[in-house]
């Protein structure tokens, strides 16, 4: 079972960026949570992030050959990009959308998701928790199918 995750722009920056909104823990530190318990799930997880559109979307369009399901916090491209939106339309796979933040509870252009609708769900507001509900997640679509 091979999931990806993909982290778009800015949150390389977590940990300095906002902490009072994204909180103090590192994108590393994140990975290295959602490594060990992919392993502990049997899980094989292949970990990008990318501070261009055009990187996310070739993250996703890699994900056809490279991956069964995708985890993807696509940040300010949320809101906007419907480069983002075709190419998870276009590979198909299950997608799990995770927001550090509740983008519901925010500024009115944040609660617009352009990319939630060709995911299967959209986890938001648990912080880097929802990286590993994300996970589990993915894993119970990839078992029911
Ligand atoms: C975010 C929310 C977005 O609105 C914002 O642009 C981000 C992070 C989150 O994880 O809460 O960069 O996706």
């Amino acid at each position: 079972m091979r999931v990806a995750v993909i982290h778009g722009p800015n949150l390389n920056l977590l940990g300095l960026r906002e902490p009072d909104v994204y909180g103090r823990e590192t994108l590393e530190e994140i990975n290295r949570r959602l490594q060990a318990r992919a392993s502990e799930l049997g899980v094989e997880l292949t970990i990008t992030q990318s501070n261009h559109e055009g990187g996310v979307v070739e993250a996703i369009q890699a994900c056809r050959e490279a991956a069964d399901a995708i985890i993807i916090n696509p940040a300010a491209l949320t809101h906007y990009s419907l480069a983002v939106r075709d190419a998870l339309a276009a590979v198909g796979l299950p997608a799990v959308e995770v927001h550090l933040s509740n983008i519901h509870a925010r500024e009115p252009f944040r609660r617009v998701s352009v990319t939630a609708s060709v995911c299967r769900g959209q986890i938001s507001g648990f912080g880097s928790l929802g990286y590993l509900l994300a996970l589990e997640a993915a894993k119970a679509i990839l078992e029911a199918a």
